[in-house]
């Protein structure tokens, strides 16, 4: 009889994968801040705002040539997206299968009731991001819909007839919210002391750390939808 056995590379190993959603998570959550920052740059004006906008193409310029980084970012956020969700679905599958039988008295798991709204937060802000893409990176779904006037295409967005927008929006950043406060929980408890005290405090934290990055995106399409930005 012959018996091969199979080695599995570390990175697929539970741990390995679980690095591999805290170091994408990191790389996603890096460019959230400075997106969310960048953002609040709208309520300096319109010249400021496309300004600022142009200068991010040319970041990297003259060592790279063109739109090289841009295209650079691209990539690495596409790959750190990709990674994350196919972690995610292999971690997911392996827990749900080390538990064939599902509970049948404890519906009210805290486990599984963070991991499903991880994983319909995370459907929920993909769509979005695909919208997103469609409307503010390439104007297709957006009124005025012109790449290099992102100040008018935001204000256009936002206008209050089109209120369905921000509702979108609102409701796409709220499950980013979610989704933020539950993996900036995972990290600060693993880097932080695994006591009730240092629990406590992790989760403190991560509450802080995603309401502050939700509300930072919502202030611009309210100011727009308000009157406050026009
Ligand atoms: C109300 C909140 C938001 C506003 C007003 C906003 C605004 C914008 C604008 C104006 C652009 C186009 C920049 C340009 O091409 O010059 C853009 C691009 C982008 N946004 Fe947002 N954004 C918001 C929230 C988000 C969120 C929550 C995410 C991710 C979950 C996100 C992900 C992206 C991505 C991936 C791009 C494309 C960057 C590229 O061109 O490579 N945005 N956003």
């Amino acid at each position: 009889m012959v018996v091969t056995t199979r080695t599995r590379s570390p990175i697929r190993s539970n741990v390995g994968l679980k690095a591999v959603m805290a170091v994408t998570g990191i790389i996603l959550v890096l460019f959230l801040i400075a997106h969310m920052l960048g953002n609040l740059k709208v309520f300096t004006g319109a010249t400021s705002f496309d300004h600022y906008a142009h200068w991010l193409r040319d970041i990297g310029k003259p060592v790279l040539p063109g739109v090289w980084f841009l295209w650079i970012q691209r990539g690495v956020l596409t790959v750190a997206v990709l990674a994350h969700i196919a972690a995610a679905t292999v971690l997911a599958r392996r827990s749900r299968a080390a538990r064939p039988v599902r509970y049948a008295h404890r519906p009210k798991v805290q486990g599984s009731y963070a991991a499903r709204t991880m994983r319909w937060g995370g459907v929920i802000i993909l769509l979005f991001v695909i919208y997103h893409l469609l409307d503010l990176t390439t104007g297709h779904l957006n009124p005025v819909g012109d790449p290099s006037k992102p100040y008018s295409n935001v204000v256009a967005d936002f206008a209050p007839e089109r209120w369905y927008v921000t509702l979108f929006y609102t409701l796409a950043i709220v499950a980013l919210g979610f989704h933020l406060r539950h993996g900036a929980f995972s990290a600060f408890r693993s880097l932080g002391q695994q006591t009730p005290r240092g629990e406590a405090r992790a989760r403190a934290a991560a509450l802080v750390f995603a309401v502050a990055l939700s509300a930072g995106f919502l202030v611009v399409p309210f100011a727009v939808l308000t009157g406050l930005v026009s």
